[in-house]
C-alpha cells in the first residue's frame, strides 16, 4: 500500500504506521512538517496500549480527539481495542490524510477517521473515552472534552506545558490553570498535582467528579488518566481532595494542607495519583515499543508511596553535608522506622512518610 505523500512506513509496537519522512525522535517533538509525530512518545503511546488492556470497553466508544497520524488510536484499536469503536480525529486535513491511511494499513474496521475541530464534534458526540494530545496546555479545550464524556468516562490528558505547571513561568500558570507553582526539587510532582487539581475544579463546575487511575510525568510532559463521575456528590468529593503546598526554601521541611496558608502553593490534588488496584492489574509484554521501559515504571507505580511530594537524596545530603547514600540502602533503612518508597519522578529521589526532623536523624553518614 502507498503512504501519503513524503510519508515513510514504520513499526511502533505490533502496529504498522505511515509517518512523515521527516519526524521528530528526540525531546519535546516540534512541529517539523505539517502533520506531526515525535517517535520519543512511543513510551506514552505503549502506556495507553497497556491501559486499555486493563479495561473493560466492550461495545464503548472512544475519541481520539487530536490524533496527528492516529499513531495512538491505530495502536490501540490494533494491540488492545478489538471491541472498541474508535473515532480518530485531527482538525488539519493531511493529518486526516495519514489516519485514512493508518486504519487501512492495519486493516481495521473498530476506527473511522474524522477531520473537523474537537471542539464542534464535542458539541455534537459523546464518548466513553476522550484522549486529548494537544502542542502544549490541555486547558482551551477542558471544557469540550469533560462535557463530551458519557457518565463514568475515561480522560485522559497529555500536557507538555511543564515549564508553567513546574514553576519556571508563574505568571503563565496562573492565567492557564489558576495555580501558585513551586520551583523546587520536587516541582514535577507539584506541576502534576496542579494540572489535577484544575481538572477537578473545571470538571466540579459540571457537577462532575474525577479519580485518577494512572497520573504521570516523564521526558517532558505530564499525563494523566481519570475517571470522571457524573454527579454532584463525586464532584465534592474530588474537591475535598485539593489542598496546598507549604514549603520552607530555607529548612526545605514541606507538608500538606487542606487550607489556604500566605505563602503556600497551589492548589493541588492532594489525594492518590495512582489507583494501585489498576496497577496490580497492568503489565507490559514483549509486543510493546518499549517493553522493558513499561515494565520498569509500572514496578515504580505500584510501589510509589501516595505523598504529595518527594525528598531527593542529594538535596538532603548536601544539606547534612555528606555524600549521597545508595538508595536502596537509604530505603531499607527508613522502612525499618516508618515508610518509603522510590519515585517514578526522580531516579534518585524517594518518598517517606516521615517528617523532615526524624528523616535526617535516620539519614545514613556512609562514611562512618
Ligand atoms: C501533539 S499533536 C498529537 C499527537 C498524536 N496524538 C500522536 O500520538 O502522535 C496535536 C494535534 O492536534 C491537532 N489539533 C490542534 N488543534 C485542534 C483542534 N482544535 N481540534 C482537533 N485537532 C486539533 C493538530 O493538528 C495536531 O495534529
Amino acid at each position: 500500500m502507498i503512504g501519503p505523500a513524503a510519508s515513510i512506513e514504520i513499526k511502533e509496537g505490533a502496529t504498522r504506521l505511515f509517518v512523515p519522512e521527516t519526524h521528530s525522535i528526540k525531546g519535546p517533538g516540534k512541529r517539523v512538517g505539517r502533520v506531526f509525530f515525535n517517535g520519543q512518545m512511543a513510551f506514552n503511546r505503549d502506556i495507553s496500549v497497556a491501559f486499555f488492556r486493563t479495561q473493560d470497553f466492550k461495545g464503548r466508544k472512544a475519541l481520539d480527539a487530536m490524533a496527528a497520524t492516529g499513531a495512538r488510536g491505530v495502536r490501540i484499536a490494533n494491540e488492545a481495542g478489538d471491541d472498541l469503536e474508535i473515532t480518530i480525529n485531527d482538525r488539519d486535513a493531511e493529518a486526516s490524510k495519514f489516519i485514512q491511511a493508518n486504519i487501512e494499513l492495519n486493516e481495521l474496521s473498530n476506527c473511522t477517521a474524522n477531520n473537523e475541530d474537537l471542539r464542534c464534534h464535542l458539541s455534537r458526540k459523546v464518548y466513553d473515552y476522550i484522549d486529548l494530545d494537544p502542542f502544549g496546555t490541555p486547558a482551551p479545550f477542558m471544557q469540550a472534552c469533560l462535557q463530551g464524556l458519557k457518565r463514568n468516562g475515561v480522560l485522559a490528558i497529555t500536557a507538555t506545558d511543564t515549564a508553567p505547571l513546574a514553576g519556571t513561568h508563574a505568571k503563565k500558570c496562573a492565567r492557564r490553570y489558576m495555580a501558585r507553582p513551586l520551583r523546587s526539587v520536587f516541582c514535577h510532582e507539584t506541576g502534576l498535582r496542579i494540572l489535577i487539581g484544575y481538572v477537578a475544579r473545571e470538571a466540579a463546575q459540571l457537577d462532575k467528579g474525577i479519580e485518577p487511575l494512572l497520573c504521570f510525568y516523564a521526558d517532558h510532559y505530564f499525563r494523566c488518566y481519570l475517571r470522571v463521575r457524573e454527579n454532584a456528590a463525586a464532584a465534592d468529593v474530588a474537591l475535598g481532595k485539593l489542598g496546598y503546598l507549604i514549603y520552607d526554601h530555607q529548612s526545605h521541611e514541606r507538608g500538606f494542607s487542606e487550607d489556604y496558608h500566605p505563602g503556600s502553593y497551589g492548589p493541588i490534588w492532594g489525594a492518590p495519583i495512582i489507583d494501585h488496584e489498576l496497577m496490580a492489574r497492568m503489565s507490559a509484554d514483549e509486543s510493546l515499543e518499549e517493553n522493558e521501559r513499561c515494565s520498569k515504571y509500572i514496578g515504580l507505580w505500584r510501589e510509589e508511596l501516595d505523598m504529595p511530594y518527594f525528598y531527593e537524596s542529594n538535596e538532603l545530603s548536601s544539606m547534612l553535608k555528606l555524600s549521597p547514600p545508595v538508595l536502596d540502602g537509604l530505603l531499607e533503612r527508613l522502612n525499618r522506622v516508618g515508610r518509603a518508597s522510590k519515585t517514578h519522578f526522580s531516579p534518585s529521589g524517594f518518598k517517606t512518610d516521615l517528617p523532615l526532623k526524624e528523616l535526617l536523624l535516620h539519614y545514613p553518614d556512609e562514611s562512618r
